[in-house]
């Protein structure tokens, strides 16, 4: 049996690369003319850009260090959008040094501050996407509360971009997170026609739509009824009919990585007095990995899990209150009346999964009380061989690694896609 020698280092998420190329070519099969932009800020590990770049895909960034971390990996500009549309200082004065081929705003404002920092000028000039509100139903975060102007605006700030000197332009919406209604895009779609068309009557020729990003991740879909087949077979056909005689693409980032990634933790401690109701504590945190418990509205699952070899779990179950890592105490995963159901004799040192963690976890996270982040181990099989790669950002565990080798966990965690 395999016996931990130096230390387990847990927190990490282990990245599928099967379903990370599934779901890239789910996409390119329902969103044939879409062209697909990563949205980085879903998971910035550079195993996961890496591979992405690899299978050709594009990506949206939000900032000079998303730039920044695909222009490493020799990334050009005409493969990159700047979709943040209040942008700061540092990412104002990096469009010049990575061009990225557009760049999105909602207001005339937003255009000014673009030309004070000196673009467009000589050889480089982006397009602008005009980032419109959507109107959006049964979503987990409506995007439009914050960004994105009146449709009936958009024309004015498309004006506004001509005369300060820009000479392609495009139409952008987010429909919010976690959408899985195809009827929010057409609806969004629909709207940026009526745009085009009235941009048209002012001189301005739209050329670009950019459909954003939103799109759910495997739970949600489950828990709604519906899949991702469905979904981008309906977004498909949409886009299919509206977006005609448009340059398209999307920003996917959850949809992407999400369902491609587990996280793994240990149980730390436990303070129960009652044995019908346990107080687990565990190595990852809502300040962490897991942050989208606050953010997203994510509701964490947690197998448990012991490696090959060693005795297996008692059948019977109790009800578990699971305590993040921190010294926080709201920071706990038991929100809204849930009820995590555990074997009996769980104890410290036994592992934990959990699943569709692979978006919004290393890359929102922070390392709050001086605890280091989870790292990234991108895993696939060849045969029946469980391969895997350390990200340059993660630490070295090697009981893990024999582990995951020895238990087939790999497989059996990740799913196949
Ligand atoms: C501008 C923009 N594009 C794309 C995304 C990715 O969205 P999602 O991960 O929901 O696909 C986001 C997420 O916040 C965003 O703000």
């Amino acid at each position: 049996m395999l016996q931990p020698s130096k230390g387990i280092e847990t927190p990490f998420l282990m990245v599928s690369r099967e379903v990370v190329e599934a779901n890239v070519q789910r996409w390119r099969r329902s969103l044939p003319t879409t062209e697909l932009f990563f949205a980085v800020k879903a998971n910035n590990d550079p195993l996961i850009l890496h591979y992405l770049n690899s299978l050709g895909c594009c990506f949206d960034t939000a900032s000079a260090y998303e730039m920044q971390l695909v222009a490493a990996l020799g990334v050009t500009g005409d493969r990159m959008i700047l979709s943040h549309p209040a942008k700061d200082a540092a990412t104002l004065a990096a469009m010049q040094k990575y061009r990225p081929w557009a760049f999105v705003a909602d207001k005339e404002k937003e255009i000014g501050r673009v030309r004070q920092a000196g673009v467009p000028s000589g050889d480089y000039a982006p397009a602008v996407f005009v980032r419109i509100r959507a109107d959006s139903q049964n979503v987990n975060a409506n995007l439009s509360e914050k960004f994105g102007c009146r449709p009936e605006r958009a024309v004015e700030v498309l004006k506004f971009s001509r005369d300060a000197g820009f000479q392609q332009f495009g139409l952008s919406f987010h429909v919010g997170t976690q959408c899985y209604e195809a009827s929010n895009y057409r609806r969004a779609l629909t709207a940026c026609r009526k745009i085009a068309a009235d941009a048209r009557d002012s001189g301005i020729l739209v050329e670009t739509i950019d459909i954003g990003g939103g799109y759910c991740d495997g739970r949600v879909a489950q828990e709604k009824n519906t899949t991702h087949d469905e979904l981008f077979e309906q977004i498909g056909r949409d886009v299919a009919e509206l977006g005609q005689g448009f340059r398209l693409l999307g920003e996917p980032g959850r949809y992407i990585v999400a369902d491609a990634g587990t996280i793994i933790v240990q149980v730390l401690s436990e303070y129960s007095s009652d044995q019908t109701r346990r107080r687990i504590v565990i190595d990852e945190h809502v300040y962490g990995g897991l942050s989208g418990h606050w953010h997203d509205g994510r509701i964490f699952d947690f197998i448990p899990l012991r490696p090959a070899g060693a005795k297996p779990f008692s059948p019977f179950r109790s009800v578990c209150t699971i305590f993040g890592a921190t010294c926080d105490s709201i920071d706990r995963f038991d929100g809204e009346g849930r009820l995590t159901k555990l074997p009996a004799d769980l104890d410290v040192g036994d592992f934990l999964l959990i699943p569709c963690a692979g978006a919004y976890s290393n890359s929102a996270g922070s390392s709050f009380n001086g605890l280091e982040p989870a790292g990234v181990i991108m895993t696939w099989t060849e045969g029946h061989e469980l391969r895997w790669q350390l990200s340059p950002f993660a630490r070295k565990n090697d009981f893990l690694l024999q582990m995951l080798n020895a238990s087939g966990l790999g497989q059996h965690a990740l799913g196949q896609p």
